[in-house]
């Protein structure tokens, strides 16, 4: 248990994520949707795509990674002190998510616990991971540890965006002498009033989504914190900061291909600061570009494909280790970043002590922070490689099953009738789900939601 002492080193301690097993590769949507072959695999650089089934949400999702964490780890849920949870899939207006989750610790008798849920868009688990870090650093922490929940299902209605869906829950522990150390004063944020993305049709689940303003949005969003992450960086350290001053980037990851192009515009940044920051066959692919305004450079498709292949050699390197679960599982909205970052470490866990990550958040609307992580070992059962074992993403990835797009329509029409309705009976089919997964088994006439557990005896 953390101590009361002042906290050094504070940050995430211990990470586990969930996603459905049910899901459905992006190839074989394309031939379903009548697209052309390749759109959604290299045009927007997707594998594959999970989904809740009616048994599964992120009610569900969350008591299920909630539960696991804290079993897989051993803290007594006396332990923690405060639950935040990030989410912008509405299931009640008033009733936040982190009161479900109260379930679990209210079994220990440990009622005693701060925090609420935060909402908007992609952003809502950065808004609830800077709440409990800065409770943690506060004058106000008893010595118990935070956690962090991000939870969200991301379901479009037919068309464009519907390849760019996905569902995750990802748990956090937040406390001191962390292996996952926020540098706190290397922050930049940028935050404005559009309308790229929102949900503004209660009865309905869809987003409106204005896709290519939202990309511009992101990007936009992208260069600003850069840049004052970059003024920041010199003011501290006395000397520029460039890409070569972080071994990896990370960002929110609506789809992959966004993520190439983002890393494209941080390069193309750095050779406007200064050309001598990338390397002389990059320099020349890029001058033609040098005096583009601001608008123009957003504008320019000949740039974006200048940036993407001038950066690839980079990209390779600081980015794509932390782009396997996106790819496989999609946009979880809330949890995106947080599953690309889960990426980083299960692809590089054993050469991460030392190392700094920069991290990109993005939640439409628009809300963005790019802050930044130290790596260190951490101290059992609190460290990089214990970390990276017990979250075992190559099974549960392993372990999925795949559906027809058929089966995935179907599913989605049922979700449409259910959502906001009330006395219903789900499947309780839990056939798909793993033991020690929760699921929802029925709302009732007032609304009321309940929730098993799958027996974790049975296969
Ligand atoms: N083979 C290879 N590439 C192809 C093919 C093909 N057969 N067909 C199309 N493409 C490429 C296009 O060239 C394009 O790539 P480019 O941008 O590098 O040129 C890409 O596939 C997408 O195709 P488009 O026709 O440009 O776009 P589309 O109408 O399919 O919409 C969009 C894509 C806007 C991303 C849509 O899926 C969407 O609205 N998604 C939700 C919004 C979103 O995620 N925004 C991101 C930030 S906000 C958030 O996180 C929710």
């Amino acid at each position: 248990m953390a101590s009361s002492s002042h906290p050094n080193n504070v940050g995430i301690l211990a990470i586990d994520i969930y996603f459905p097993p049910t899901c459905v590769q992006q190839g074989a949507l394309e031939e379903h949707d009548g697209v052309s072959k390749g759109k959604y695999t290299i045009g927007l650089g997707q594998d594959c795509m999970a989904f809740c089934t009616d048994v599964e949400d992120v009610i569900s999702m969350s008591l299920t990674v909630v539960t696991s964490l804290l079993e897989k780890y051993n803290v007594d849920s006396k332990q923690i002190g405060r639950l935040e949870v990030g989410s912008e899939t509405v299931i009640d207006k008033s009733k936040s998510i982190k009161t479900f989750l109260m379930q679990v610790f209210e079994e220990s008798g440990n009622a005693d616990i701060e925090g609420v849920d935060s909402t908007n868009a992609c952003y809502g688990g950065t808004a609830a991971l800077f709440n409990c870090v800065n409770w943690v650093e506060s004058s106000s922490w008893d010595g118990r540890y935070g956690l962090v929940v991000c939870t969200d299902s991301a379901v479009y209605a037919e068309g464009p965006a519907r390849p760019t869906g996905g569902a995750a829950a990802i748990a956090m522990l937040i406390g001191p002498d962390a292996p996952i150390v926020f540098e706190s004063k290397l922050r930049g944020s940028h935050m404005s009033h559009v309308y790229d993305f929102y949900k503004p049709n209660l009865a309905s689940e869809y987003p409106v989504v204005d896709g290519m303003l939202s990309q511009t949005c992101y990007l936009m969003a992208l260069d600003s914190c850069y840049r004052l992450l970059c003024e920041k960086f010199e003011k501290l350290e006395g000397r520029p900061f460039s890409i070569s001053d972080s071994d990896y980037f990370v960002f929110h990851s609506p789809y992959n291909k966004l993520v190439q192009k983002s890393f494209g515009r941080l390069y193309f940044n750095d050779f406007q600061r200064n050309p001598s920051f990338v390397d002389e066959v990059s320099r020349n692919a890029l001058a033609p570009f040098a005096s583009l305004s601001g608008d123009e450079s957003y504008r320019s498709r000949d740039l974006e494909k200048a940036n993407q292949q001038a950066a690839k050699h980079v990209y390779d390197a600081k980015v794509q280790p932390g782009t396997l679960i996106p790819k496989q599982v999609g946009n979880m909205y809330t949890a995106s970043l947080y599953s690309a970052f889960a990426s980083l470490l299960h692809n590089k866990h054993d050469s991460l002590v030392g190392k700094r990550v920069v991290m990109f958040s993005y939640g439409s609307g628009l809300t963005a922070t790019m802050f930044s992580f130290r790596l260190q070992e951490g101290q059992q059962p609190f460290n990089l490689s214990n970390i990276v074992k017990l979250m075992n993403v190559s099974d549960k990835l392993k372990q999925r099953i795949e559906v027809t797009p058929e089966k995935f329509v179907e599913t989605l029409k049922i979700m449409e009738q259910r959502y906001g309705a009330k006395d219903f009976v789900t499947s309780m089919d839990c056939s798909y789900l793993h033991p020690g997964t929760f699921y929802l088994t029925k709302v009732d006439s007032m609304y009321r939601r309940f929730y098993s557990k799958k027996d974790t005896m049975s296969r």
